[in-house]
């Protein structure tokens, strides 16, 4: 630990992340990859503790979810983009994706709430994006410097 460092200074560490790998993950008797694609990038402390539970539970509804029956290339991946102060991660599968739902399944269980309220504390939008061929889950977090409006 740097002792001469401030609190406020450790409260604002950034942490740096930067990652690309494959990892094949077995649930049940089928075999599921896992590819990151992840930009270098930058974060602050506060910001990684809210991203790295919305990852873990999509990472994780793909694994219980998304492949209900054995198949030959189950794939996850997650990707995080990074440009200037705007960044988009993305968890998607070919899994089964949209599934006929009751309503109460609809609205969705713990996990959506907590990733949309992590999002939320991000400044960043939640999409969904599903269909037979797999669901994709997109956090962005953009920021639009918006102009002044000029009168006629
Ligand atoms: N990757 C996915 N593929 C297919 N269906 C999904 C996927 N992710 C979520 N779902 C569907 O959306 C529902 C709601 O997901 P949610 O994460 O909110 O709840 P859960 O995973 O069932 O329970 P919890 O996250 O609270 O443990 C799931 O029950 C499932 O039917
Ligand atoms: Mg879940």
């Amino acid at each position: 630990m740097d002792r001469g460092s401030s609190g406020a200074a450790r409260r604002a560490r950034k942490h740096s992340t930067s990652a690309s790998f494959v990892l094949n993950v077995r649930v049940s008797s089928a075999a599921i990859s896992l590819k990151v694609d992840a930009d270098p990038g930058t974060v602050a402390s506060h910001q990684a503790v809210s991203i790295g539970p919305i990852v873990t539970e999509l990472v994780m509804n793909s694994l219980k979810h998304a492949f209900p029956k054995e198949k030959k290339d189950g794939a996850i991946v997650v990707s995080y983009k990074v440009a200037d102060a705007n960044w988009k991660l993305t968890v998607s599968d070919n899994g089964v994706g949209k599934l006929d739902l009751s309503a109460s399944q609809k609205k969705g269980g713990l996990g959506t709430s907590l990733v949309q309220s992590l999002a939320k504390q991000l400044d960043a939008q939640v999409d969904i994006v599903s269909d037979p061929h797999g669901r994709a889950v997109s956090i962005t977090h953009a920021t639009f410097k918006s102009k002044p409006i000029k009168s006629a």
